[in-house]
């Protein structure tokens, strides 16, 4: 008998989005009458833009004809996609070498592949809360987790504690749930306090491209310092719609060298490259030249159509939470709206009761870790008929 990896026995069952699929079946069922909003997923619903599709069918065609076929490509990526990423970043004024770019499949896998890169006794400091990946990924290989605490008192934008030691820094911005975004001051204090403890920085920005103001930050790279301490998880999931489509990128900085405990130089870029090398074997070339085409200006552009319909979206679930005096997070530079269930009531009673009296579906904030048991997550996602519709409701069930 094989002995198994029984670090799986100690996951928490992932039952959220069943749960929800379940009490949501099973009221439809019961009023079939009643039509059901859904503000829960987290998934896109706006068709890919024109360049994407364009530089999709050309790759097709190319892949049809013998000159032009390809087959296996550099598990890193291609240069024109790695190269256009590099540019991207150019515009919004931060430098990253081409070659500290590695193309994915999505940012959970590599958020999830990460791990693979650090021993099991390191001080992991994760945020509460925060999407589930990160405390998940480590579960399966047995580390154990430190939690930082997001809450209303910091705009669930969690800080440093300076007396405290940590190797291992997760940060989420634009965060999942919360929709809460860190400005420079903050993310400068987080960099300055990785290199004084000499700890790397995960970070994840899946959502950078729901900033719109210039002065907050969209890569940890605009802070000075970072590329010694920290990886940069990115997607073209919620930017370009890309959830089905499925590519992202990872930035891995060659100045992220650390000492072995017997004081050989560790590069990280080294070892992911090594890692992807052996256990990946690069997005598709179609994948790719759509990518590529997205991160040109005109493709960014394009792009910006659907994030800037989400984000009206978002702006009718915001005035209304801040017309009804609810206190929310989030909603400007996310597509998530985070807000205090009303009445002291808990995520997954606030769930029943929009569903039984409104019939609105959302995400129970207890899904994203103990501190979210009170909040409850609403995306942009929608429609912005429905949204419209499902904030009229919102307004006759809470008026005061
Ligand atoms: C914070 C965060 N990171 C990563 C991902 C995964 O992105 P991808 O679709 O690129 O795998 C998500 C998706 O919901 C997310 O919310």
């Amino acid at each position: 008998m094989p002995k198994l990896n029984e670090n799986y026995l100690q996951l928490k069952d992932s039952y959220l989005f069943s749960e929800i699929a379940h009490r949501t079946a099973a009221y439809t069922e019961k009023h079939p009458d009643k039509p059901v909003i859904r503000l829960g997923i987290g998934d896109v619903t706006r068709p890919l833009c024109e360049c994407a599709i364009k530089a999709l069918h050309e790759s097709v065609d190319e892949m049809g004809q013998a000159a032009t076929f390809k087959g296996y490509g550099p598990e890193q990526g291609y240069a024109k996609t790695r190269d256009a990423i590099a540019a991207y970043y150019k515009r919004n004024g931060v430098d990253v070498d081409a070659d500290a770019i590695f193309i994915s499949d999505g940012a959970k896998s590599d958020t999830g592949n990460i791990t693979e890169l650090f021993g099991h006794d390191n001080v992991i400091l994760i945020p509460d809360p925060v999407y589930p990946v990160y405390v998940d990924s480590n579960t399966m290989c047995g580390n154990k987790v430190t939690y930082i605490s997001g809450n209303a008192d910091n705009d669930f934008l969690p800080m440093p504690d300076h007396s405290q030691h940590v190797d291992v820094i997760y940060i989420c911005s634009p965060n999942n749930p919360t929709g809460a975004c860190y400005n420079y001051e903050q993310l400068k204090e987080w960099v300055d306090y990785a290199l004084e403890n000499e700890a790397v920085i995960l970070y994840d920005s899946a959502y950078e491209a729901f900033i719109s103001d210039p002065e907050l930050p969209r890569s940890i790279y605009a802070i000075e310092g970072a590329r010694k301490c920290a990886i940069e998880f990115c997607s073209l999931s919620k930017t370009a719609g890309f959830t089905g489509t499925r590519c992202g990128y990872t930035v891995v900085p060659k100045e992220l060298v650390f000492t072995s405990s017997d004081g050989r130089e560790m590069s990280l870029n080294t070892m992911w490259n090594r890692r992807q090398s052996t256990k990946y074997n690069g997005t598709s070339y179609i994948v790719q030249n759509a990518a590529a085409a997205i991160f040109s200006e005109e493709g960014i552009k394009e792009c910006q159509e659907n994030l800037n319909y989400y984000k009206k979206n978002a702006k009718v679930i915001a005035d209304t939470l801040t017309e009804l005096q609810i206190p929310f997070y989030g909603g400007i530079h996310s597509p998530y709206i985070w807000f205090e269930c009303p009445n002291g009531m808990d995520s997954w009673t606030c769930f029943d009761y929009l569903l039984e009296n409104i019939q609105v579906v959302g995400t129970p904030g207890a899904g994203f870790g103990e501190n979210g048991k009170n909040y409850f997550r609403l995306t942009s996602f929608g429609t912005y008929e429905s949204t419209v519709e499902a904030m009229n409701r919102f307004k006759k069930l809470f008026a005061k």
